[in-house]
C-alpha cells in the first residue's frame, strides 16, 4: 500500500497518521507473536511439543486464548497441587487432568471465592430431593449419571495414574465435587481451552442447563423482547470487549450474564448468580430470599441502564402480583390437600407410587415454575400457555378430581374461596357476553 501525502498536508495530521500506521504494525506483529509463539516455561514447551501431535485442537484453542497471550501455559494450569490426590507423573512432570476452581484460584481469587459461595458450586448436593428419588430410583442410576449429574455435577472418583471411574468422569456439571475437595467447574461456563469471557456472556452458554420443562429460562429469554433484540443486534453487542459495562460498552440488549453477573457503572462482575434475585421460584410456594430487597436493588440497577425507574418498578409490581396469584390460588391449596391426604393415610409415604403424586409434582415443578419464570423474564407464552393454562387445567381437571376420589369432600373448602367461585357457574350476563363475542368476530348467525 502506498500513501501519497500532499506537501500542503497539515503536519499534525501527518505525524498522527504515521504513529497510527506504526502502532498498527506493531500491534499486528505483537498479535502474530502472541498467536504463533507465546512465551512458555520449559516444562510447557514439552507439553506443546507432544500435544501439537496428540491433541492438536487443544493446542490451537489455547493459542487463540487470552491465557496464551499472557504466558499462562499448559503447565501453569495442569501443574499438580500438593493437596490434590488426583495427580500423576506424565512424561517427567506431575500433573492433574482436572483443573479445579482451586487451580484457577491460584490467579483468579475473587472470581473463585464468589463462585464457591454460590448455589452453583453447591448444585451437586441434592440427595434426598424428590428429583433425586425420581432420577436414582424411579428412573435408574445411569439416567441420573448422564442426566442430572451432567448439569448439577458428579462426585468425581479418581482411580490412579490419571484414570477415573467412568460413571463420574468426564463431567462439567456446575457443582461437581472434585477430588481435591473443591466444588464446581469453571469450564461449565468458560469452555476449554479458550476460557473466554465472550463465550460466557452468550445466552446459549447458560442454556445447556437452564432449559427444558422445569426451568426453561433459555426458551423464555429467546422469546422475550430482550432475546429478540440480542439476536437482531448481536454484532453491536461488543461481546469480545475486555470491559463489558452495560450502557457503556453495549446497550442493545441484555443477555443472561448482563442481568445476573456482569458489571454496571456502579456494580462489579459477580460470580455468585444469586446476588441479584429476590424470590426463589423453585419450591411449591415461592418465598423471598434473605436480604431480598438489597438483592433486588442490584437487579434494578442493571435494568436502569436501559429503562426508566417507573418502568422497572411497575415490572416488579406485575411480577409480585403474578407470584402472589400462583401461590394463593393454586400452590397453597394444593399443598394443603396433599398434607391432608398424607395425614389421613390416603397416601403411602413413598413418593411417585400414586398417580396424584405425579400430577402434583408436575403442577408445581413443571407448570408452576414455567408460569413464574415466564413472568420473571418477560416470556408471555411461558407465563400463559406453558404456564398458567397448564396449571389451571391440571388443577381443576386432574388434581382436584384425583383428590376427591381418594378423600371425598376434600376439595370443598378449597373451591369455596373467591378464586374458585367461577366453578359454581358464570352469570347469564358473562355467558351472553362470551357468545356475543364469537358471533360478532366470526359473523355467526344468532342461535
Ligand atoms: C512425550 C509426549 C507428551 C508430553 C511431554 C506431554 N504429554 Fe500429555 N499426553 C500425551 C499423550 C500421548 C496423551 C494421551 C492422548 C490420548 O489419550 O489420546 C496425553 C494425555 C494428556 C492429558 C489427558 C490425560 C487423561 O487421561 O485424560 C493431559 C491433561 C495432558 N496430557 C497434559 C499434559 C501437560 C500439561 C503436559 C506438560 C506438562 C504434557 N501433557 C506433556 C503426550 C505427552
Ligand atoms: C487456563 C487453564 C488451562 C490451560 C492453560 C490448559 N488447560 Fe488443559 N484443561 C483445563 C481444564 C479446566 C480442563 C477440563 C478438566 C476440567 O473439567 O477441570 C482441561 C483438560 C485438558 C485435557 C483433557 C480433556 C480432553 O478433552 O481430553 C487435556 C488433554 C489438556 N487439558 C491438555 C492441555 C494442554 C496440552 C494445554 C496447553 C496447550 C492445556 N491443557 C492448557 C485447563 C487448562
Ligand atoms: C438440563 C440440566 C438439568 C438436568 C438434566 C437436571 N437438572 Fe436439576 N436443576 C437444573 C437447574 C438449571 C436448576 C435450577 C433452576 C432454577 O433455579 O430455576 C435445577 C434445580 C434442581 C433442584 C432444586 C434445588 C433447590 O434448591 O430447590 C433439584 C433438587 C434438582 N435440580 C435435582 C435434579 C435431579 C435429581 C435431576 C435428575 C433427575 C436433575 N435435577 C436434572 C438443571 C438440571
Ligand atoms: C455461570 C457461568 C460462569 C462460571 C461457572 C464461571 N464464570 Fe467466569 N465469567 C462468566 C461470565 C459471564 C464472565 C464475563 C463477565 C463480564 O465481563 O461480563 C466471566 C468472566 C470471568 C473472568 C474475567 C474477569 C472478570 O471478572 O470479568 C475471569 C477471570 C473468570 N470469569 C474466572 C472464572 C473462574 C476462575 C471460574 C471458576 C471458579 C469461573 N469464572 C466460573 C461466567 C462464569
Ligand atoms: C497462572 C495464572 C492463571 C491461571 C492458573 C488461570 N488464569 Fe485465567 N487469566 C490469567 C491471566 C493473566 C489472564 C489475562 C488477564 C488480562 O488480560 O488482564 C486471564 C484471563 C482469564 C479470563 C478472561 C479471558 C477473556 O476472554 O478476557 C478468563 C475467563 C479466565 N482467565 C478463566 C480462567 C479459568 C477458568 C482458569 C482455570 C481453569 C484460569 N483462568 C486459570 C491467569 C491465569
Ligand atoms: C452446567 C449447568 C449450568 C450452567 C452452564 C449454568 N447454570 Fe445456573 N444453575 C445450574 C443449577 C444446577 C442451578 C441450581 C443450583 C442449586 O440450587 O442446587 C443453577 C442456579 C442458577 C441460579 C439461581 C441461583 C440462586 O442463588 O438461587 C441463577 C440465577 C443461575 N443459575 C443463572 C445462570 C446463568 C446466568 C448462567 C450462565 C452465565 C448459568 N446459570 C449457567 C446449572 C447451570
Ligand atoms: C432482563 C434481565 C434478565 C435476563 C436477560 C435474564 N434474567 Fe434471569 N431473572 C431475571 C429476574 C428479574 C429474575 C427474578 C428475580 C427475582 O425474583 O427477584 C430472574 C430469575 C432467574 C432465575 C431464578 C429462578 C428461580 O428458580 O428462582 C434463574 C435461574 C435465571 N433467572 C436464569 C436466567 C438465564 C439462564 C437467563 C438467560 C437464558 C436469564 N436468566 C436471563 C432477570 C433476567
Ligand atoms: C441493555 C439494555 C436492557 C437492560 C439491561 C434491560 N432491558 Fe428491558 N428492554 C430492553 C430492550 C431493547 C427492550 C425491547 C424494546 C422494544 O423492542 O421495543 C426491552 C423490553 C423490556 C420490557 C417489555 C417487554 C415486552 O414484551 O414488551 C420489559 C418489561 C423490560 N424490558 C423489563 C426489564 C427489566 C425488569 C430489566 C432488568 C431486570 C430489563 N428490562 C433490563 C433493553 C434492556
Amino acid at each position: 500500500m502506498s500513501i501519497h501525502v500532499q506537501s500542503t498536508v497539515n503536519h499534525r495530521l501527518l505525524s498522527c497518521l504515521v504513529v497510527t500506521l506504526a502502532l498498527g504494525g506493531a500491534l499486528q506483529a505483537q498479535t502474530r507473536t502472541a498467536v504463533q509463539r507465546p512465551k512458555v516455561s520449559a516444562a510447557a514447551q514439552q507439553c506443546l511439543d507432544c500435544h501439537t501431535q496428540s491433541t492438536p485442537s487443544i493446542v490451537a484453542q489455547w493459542r487463540g486464548s487470552a491465557h496464551a497471550g499472557k504466558s499462562v501455559d499448559c503447565y501453569s494450569c495442569h501443574r499438580a497441587a500438593d493437596n490434590d490426590p488426583a495427580t500423576f507423573d506424565h512424561y517427567g512432570q506431575r500433573i492433574a487432568v482436572i483443573v479445579t476452581p482451586n487451580y484457577c484460584g491460584r490467579c483468579h481469587q475473587a472470581e473463585t471465592a464468589q463462585f464457591e459461595k454460590s448455589r452453583h458450586a453447591n448444585a451437586a448436593q441434592f440427595i434426598g430431593s424428590l428429583d433425586n428419588m425420581l432420577g436414582e430410583i424411579v428412573e435408574g442410576g445411569p439416567a441420573a449419571a448422564n442426566g442430572c449429574r451432567q448439569c448439577h455435577g458428579s462426585e468425581v472418583q479418581y482411580r490412579s495414574e490419571g484414570k477415573f471411574d467412568p460413571a463420574t468422569w468426564p463431567n462439567s456439571g456446575i457443582g461437581r465435587v472434585n477430588p481435591d475437595g473443591s466444588k464446581g467447574s469453571c469450564a461449565a461456563c468458560h469452555g476449554r481451552h479458550a476460557f473466554s469471557s465472550a463465550q460466557a456472556r452468550q445466552p446459549e452458554n447458560c442454556g445447556k442447563c437452564h432449559m427444558g420443562p422445569d426451568h426453561p429460562q433459555a426458551e423464555i429469554y429467546a422469546e422475550s423482547k430482550h432475546g429478540i433484540q440480542f439476536r437482531a443486534n448481536i454484532a453491536k453487542m461488543n461481546l469480545a470487549s475486555k470491559s463489558w459495562v452495560v450502557g457503556k460498552d453495549y446497550s442493545a440488549a441484555p443477555t443472561c450474564a448482563t442481568c445476573h453477573m456482569s458489571a454496571t457503572p456502579t456494580q462489579k462482575v459477580t460470580h455468585d448468580v444469586g446476588d441479584r434475585i429476590s424470590f426463589t421460584l423453585r419450591p411449591v410456594i415461592s418465598v423471598k430470599l434473605e436480604n431480598w430487597a438489597s438483592r433486588r436493588d442490584g437487579m434494578k440497577d442493571v435494568c436502569s441502564s436501559c429503562h426508566a425507574t417507573g418502568w422497572v418498578d411497575n415490572f416488579y409490581t406485575q411480577y409480585e402480583g403474578t407470584i402472589d396469584l400462583y401461590n394463593e390460588k393454586f400452590a397453597k391449596p394444593a399443598e394443603a390437600i396433599m398434607d391432608a391426604l398424607s395425614a389421613s393415610k390416603k397416601l403411602t409415604p413413598t413418593p411417585f407410587d400414586e398417580k396424584i403424586e405425579w400430577t402434583y409434582y408436575e403442577l408445581w415443578h413443571h407448570e408452576g415454575r414455567r408460569a413464574r419464570m415466564g413472568t420473571a423474564m418477560m416470556g408471555p407464552d411461558y407465563t400463559q400457555w406453558h404456564g398458567f393454562y397448564e396449571v389451571a387445567k391440571h388443577f381443576y381437571t386432574e388434581f382436584l378430581p384425583e383428590a376427591e376420589h381418594l378423600m371425598p369432600g376434600i376439595a370443598r373448602d378449597v373451591l369455596k374461596s373467591d378464586y374458585h367461585t367461577w366453578t359454581e357457574g358464570l352469570s347469564p350476563q358473562q355467558i351472553e357476553q362470551q357468545l356475543e363475542f364469537y358471533r360478532k368476530r366470526y359473523q355467526q348467525p344468532p342461535k
